[in-house]
C-alpha cells in the first residue's frame, strides 16, 4: 500500500503511543488536516513498509541505485552525501561560493575542504559553468576524495555533467551534484541533462521548481557507498509522514502524463513569453529561470522597478542582472504578468 493511501486509511486500533495531539486536538485548526495523518511508526499502521516501498518505486522511476526521500532540504542531501563518501582529513572540492551547506558538510565530517572558483561573467554577473578540463586540472592538482558541482546554478547554468563524471571516475574521485534548482530536468527532453545517472550523488530541491513542499527533496544515489548511514546520522527518528507523502505524490505527479504536460506548457509559455519580450536581453541553459536583463539599467534598478511598479518580487538579482523564478506552479495568469513587461521602457 502507498505511503499516501495508508494515511488516508481509518485505524481501528485505540493507540496509546506517539504524537500526543492523536489527531484529535488541532492546536492550529487551520491544519487539522496534517494533524490527522501525522503519524508514528505504530504496528496498526505500519508506514516504515509503505515509506520503503515508495522510495524503491521512486528509484525505478530515476533508474537510480537508491532514492531517498528527504524532508531536510537538499541540504540534508549533500550532508548526508558528503557523509557517506569523505571520512576525516579527506579532501573535499567545493565551489567557492556555493551554497553554505557544502562547506558546513565538509565541517561536520572533517574533511579537508578546498575552494574552487569558476569564471565570472561580467556582463551578467554571474559564474559560469565548472568545465570538463578544469575539473581534470583540480582533480589532478588536488586529489581529491570528493567533489561537489552545483548545477544548474542559482541562475540556471549548466555544466556538463556526463563528462565531468567520465574524468572523477578515471581520478576515482565521488561526483555529488547539487541539482537542487533542477528537479524538473528528468522529466522533460527539453530542459537540460539531469545529473542523476552519471553523478555518484544527485540533490534535488522539489520544494524549489517541482511543486514540493518546503523543505522537501531527494537524494539520488547511484554508486555502492552506504547512503541510508549517512541519512540516519543526520535525520530524526521521528519523521513527518505527511510531508513524505507529499514527496511520494510528487514525484507520481511529476511522472505522469499530466505532470508532464504542465512542464511542456511552462515550457512554450516561457518560450512564446520571452519572443516578446524584444527589450530585454536573456541568458541561462534553463528557459524556466528567466534571467533577464535590460540595458541601461542595473539589475538592481530593475528589480526595483519590477517591484515598486509592477508588483512583481525576482528570486536574485545581482549589479547585472535579475532572474525570476518559474517552475510547476508558475500558471498562464502569473506569466501574463511578465508580459506586461512588454512595454517597459525605463532608463536611468
Ligand atoms: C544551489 C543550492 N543548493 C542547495 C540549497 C539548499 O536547498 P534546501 O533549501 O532544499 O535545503 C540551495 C537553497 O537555496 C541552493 O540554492
Amino acid at each position: 500500500m502507498s505511503l499516501i493511501s495508508i494515511l488516508k486509511k481509518k485505524n481501528k486500533k485505540t493507540l496509546f503511543t506517539t504524537p500526543s495531539h492523536s489527531g484529535r486536538i488541532y492546536i492550529l485548526k487551520k491544519f487539522y488536516q496534517w494533524y490527522r495523518a501525522d503519524i508514528s511508526e505504530v504496528d496498526a499502521i505500519n508506514p516504515t513498509e509503505a515509506l520503503a516501498k515508495a522510495e524503491e518505486k521512486a528509484s525505478k522511476i530515476y533508474e537510480t541505485k537508491s532514492t531517498s526521500f528527504l524532508t531536510n532540504g537538499s541540504t540534508g542531501g549533500i550532508l548526508a552525501s558528503v557523509i557517506a563518501s569523505c571520512k576525516q582529513g579527506d579532501k573535499l572540492l567545493i565551489w567557492k561560493n556555493s551554497h553554505p551547506c557544502h562547506k558546513n558538510a565538509g565541517t561536520l565530517t572533517g574533511a579537508k575542504i578546498i575552494e574552487y572558483e569558476l569564471e565570472y561573467n561580467s556582463n551578467w554577473g554571474i559564474y559560469e559553468a565548472l568545465t570538463p578540463r578544469q575539473t581534470e586540472e583540480l582533480l589532478k592538482k588536488h586529489n581529491p576524495k570528493a567533489i561537489i558541482v552545483t548545477s544548474p546554478s542559482y541562475e540556471g547554468i549548466v555544466s556538463d555533467i556526463e563528462s565531468i563524471s567520465k574524468i572523477c571516475k578515471k581520478y576515482g574521485v565521488y561526483l555529488i551534484v547539487d541539482e537542487a534548482h533542477g528537479a524538473l530536468y528528468p522529466f522533460s527532453d527539453r530542459l537540460p541533462k539531469s545529473a542523476i545517472p552519471y553523478a555518484d550523488f544527485t540533490v534535488q530541491s522539489l520544494h524549489k521548481t517541482a511543486g514540493g513542499i518546503n523543505p522537501t527533496a531527494l537524494l539520488h544515489c547511484n554508486c555502492e557507498l552506504n547512503v541510508k548511514q549517512a541519512l540516519a546520522l543526520i535525520t530524526t527518528t521521528s519523521p513527518s509522514y505527511p510531508m513524505l507523502a507529499t514527496i511520494e505524490a510528487n514525484i507520481n505527479f511529476l511522472n505522469s502524463k499530466r505532470g508532464r504536460k504542465k512542464i511542456e506548457e511552462l515550457i512554450d509559455r516561457i518560450v512564446e513569453l520571452r519572443s516578446k519580450l524584444t527589450n530585454f536581453e536573456f541568458y541561462g541553459d534553463d528557459v524556466t529561470k528567466i534571467l533577464i536583463k535590460k540595458q541601461g539599467l542595473s539589475g538592481y534598478e530593475l528589480s526595483d522597478i519590477l517591484f515598486d511598479r509592477y508588483n512583481i518580487e525576482d528570486e536574485k538579482t545581482n549589479e547585472k542582472s535579475t532572474m525570476l523564478l518559474t517552475g510547476i506552479g508558475t500558471d498562464k495568469t502569473k506569466l501574463a504578468k511578465l508580459e506586461k513587461l512588454k512595454n517597459f521602457n525605463f532608463t536611468k
